[in-house]
């Protein structure tokens, strides 16, 4: 009877030592996993590296936007920043078309509107559509 409950006892510790020896008297005997590390660099090393080597060659084409807003930056500055026109930096795209197309239609904004007319009437809608584009994205 003894040897029996002892068998038992020694199976039943066996079985419990393969299923997770950490449980086993509430002690750890494996060390933590460690969570991989590696991982997330490995997932955006090949981007980084893209854009590592895109401005170490300094490879920038500009966009259409970017080309027709040379005619804007004597007035909004280089970064929208403003001078004689107002400040365009953080303005939304459809803000920015919604004002080229009031502009473009000589319709009265502000007080200086007269000054856009003049712009916005050599505007086509692509340039419009170019030009909010490039100025809500980069300002
Ligand atoms: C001769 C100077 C001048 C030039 C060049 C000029 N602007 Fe303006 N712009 C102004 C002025 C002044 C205003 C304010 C008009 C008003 O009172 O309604 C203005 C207003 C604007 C606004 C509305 C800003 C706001 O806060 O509501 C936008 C957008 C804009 N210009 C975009 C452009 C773009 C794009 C170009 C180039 C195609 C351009 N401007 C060229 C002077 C200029």
């Amino acid at each position: 009877m003894i040897r029996k409950n002892l068998w038992v006892l020694i199976s039943l510790t066996v079985l419990l030592t393969a299923c997770d020896p950490n449980k086993i008297f509430g002690t750890r005997v494996t060390p933590p996993k460690e969570e991989p590390k590696t991982v997330e660099y490995q997932l955006f090393s090949p981007s980084v590296a893209i854009a590592g080597s895109a401005s170490a060659k300094s490879v920038k084409v500009a966009s259409a936007g970017e080309k027709k807003y040379v005619s804007c930056a004597s007035c909004h500055g280089g970064d929208g920043e403003g001078g004689v026109g107002p400040n365009l930096q953080g303005q939304t795209l459809s803000y920015i078309k919604g004002r080229l197309t009031a502009y473009k239609n000589r319709e009265k904004v502000g007080r200086q509107s007269v000054m856009m007319w003049s712009q916005a009437s050599l505007l086509s809608d692509a340039d419009i559509n170019d030009l909010s584009d490039y100025i809500s994205e980069n300002f």
